[in-house]
């Protein structure tokens, strides 16, 4: 069936409302993430999926008895259990609405709603299951800490790139109408560039933040008073052979490790924000009538927020509200990239520049 056919429309529409809801979901078991391993929670549940063996947080003489017969190792933190499993809830909410959207896509596929995208994402939250498994049966391996991270990030940018293309869908947009150029003509490698920059402080971020380097500089914009802090020791603080076995809540690094990666994610921040700030400003002077405005605002103050809110994190010693929004202004800032991108996409005669010069070229030659 046709992808413009009214029934096709409202098949999109739905599905756009569950993906819009399911991107949300996913902000919040983001947050969720940050929050349990910020309260240091994150081993509050030795097990996996249950906790201590049971479906909720023992609670009772009784079952704490029992808790802590079957792990003598671990006794039961009920301060600690909650957010683990609240954690836990949320994500296993999140799989449901996701395993729902690829069910629908699927029961759809004949009016051309997307298949694939929903089907991989089913495909990729079981994976990412597995690394929250990991997080807690690996007891906080900083490896696995930082690519469950950046899994629940993966997550959220296919859900947000679903929403985006169940919209177009549900309101039968149709390609606009090709011009010849637009003076935003050849932007698409720098912001493919700008995400890899963006994804790639993330992961300094995550690596930051698994290995409990953020209170290794309190101070700005030195580190320990010092410019360039001596002694960083760059082999230990980016060493992802860490081996398996420790207990890594708190972290295992030297100081100086932990040092080099703090002072490396600082300079990351550095680098994203002149990159951002040369490509936005140039994009903000050839923008015209493109209607990129927002989009390119939107990336500016979402930036300048997270670099805030990342400054805010080591003067005040990494307070918990700070810390958990600098997380999801991360994921806001990936969002916004992606937005961007999609955006400028969908203009006309930014797609297909390359194509362009070749048609010209061969007619050129033809002639
Ligand atoms: C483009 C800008 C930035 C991005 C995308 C970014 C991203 C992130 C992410 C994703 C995390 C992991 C959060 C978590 O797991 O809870 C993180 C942690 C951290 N970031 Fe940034 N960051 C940026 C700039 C900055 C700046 C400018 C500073 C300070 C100078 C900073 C300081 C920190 C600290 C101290 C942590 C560790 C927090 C913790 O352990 O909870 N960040 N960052």
């Amino acid at each position: 069936m046709n992808q413009s056919s009214p029934s096709s429309s409202l098949a999109a529409r739905k599905m756009a409302k569950w993906a819009t809801f399911a991107a949300l979901l996913a902000v919040v078991v983001i947050m969720l993430g940050a929050w349990t391993r910020l309260v240091h929670a994150g081993l509050g549940c030795p097990d996996w999926p249950g906790c201590y063996g049971f479906l909720t947080v023992p609670q009772s003489e009784s079952s704490i008895a029992i808790a802590n017969a079957r792990f003598p190792d671990t006794p039961v933190d009920v301060q600690k259990g909650w957010p683990e499993m609240i954690h836990r809830y949320a994500a296993g909410t999140l799989g449901l609405v996701v395993f729902g959207l690829a069910a629908c896509a699927v029961r759809n596929r004949r009016l051309g709603v997307p298949v694939k995208l929903p089907l991989f994402i089913a495909g990729f939250i079981v994976l990412q299951g597995a690394f929250g498994m990991w997080t807690v049966t690996l007891k906080l391996w900083p490896q696995v800490v930082a690519l469950h991270l950046l899994g629940g990030f993966t997550t959220l940018s296919l859900l947000t790139l679903l929403t985006f293309r169940l919209r177009r869908q549900a309101r039968q947009e149709q390609d606009r109408k090709s011009l010849a150029s637009t003076p935003l003509a050849g932007f698409r490698p720098w912001l493919y560039g700008g995400l890899l920059l963006v994804v790639m402080q993330i992961a300094l971020g995550a690596w930051t933040a698994a290995n409990y380097a953020a209170v290794a500089c309190t101070d700005l914009p030195t580190c320990q008073g010092q410019w360039w802090p001596e002694g960083m020791d760059f082999q230990h603080g980016f060493d992802i052979t860490q081996h398996v076995g420790p207990n890594y809540l708190g972290g295992q690094l030297t100081a100086d490790g932990r040092v080099a990666i703090h002072v490396t994610h600082r300079l990351g921040a550095m680098v994203v924000l002149v990159y951002f700030a040369a490509l936005l400003a140039m994009m903000w002077r050839r923008r015209g009538d493109s209607g990129l405005d927002n989009a390119i605002r939107l990336v500016a103050v979402v930036l300048s927020v997270q670099i805030l809110l990342g400054l805010t994190n080591v003067i005040f010693h990494i307070p918990l509200s700070i810390a958990v929004a600098h997380n999801a202004m991360g994921a806001g800032l990936l969002l916004s990239v992606i937005h961007l991108i999609w955006q400028y996409q969908l203009l006309p005669g930014t797609r297909n520049v390359r194509a362009t010069h070749t048609t010209t070229m061969n007619q050129e030659v033809t002639a």
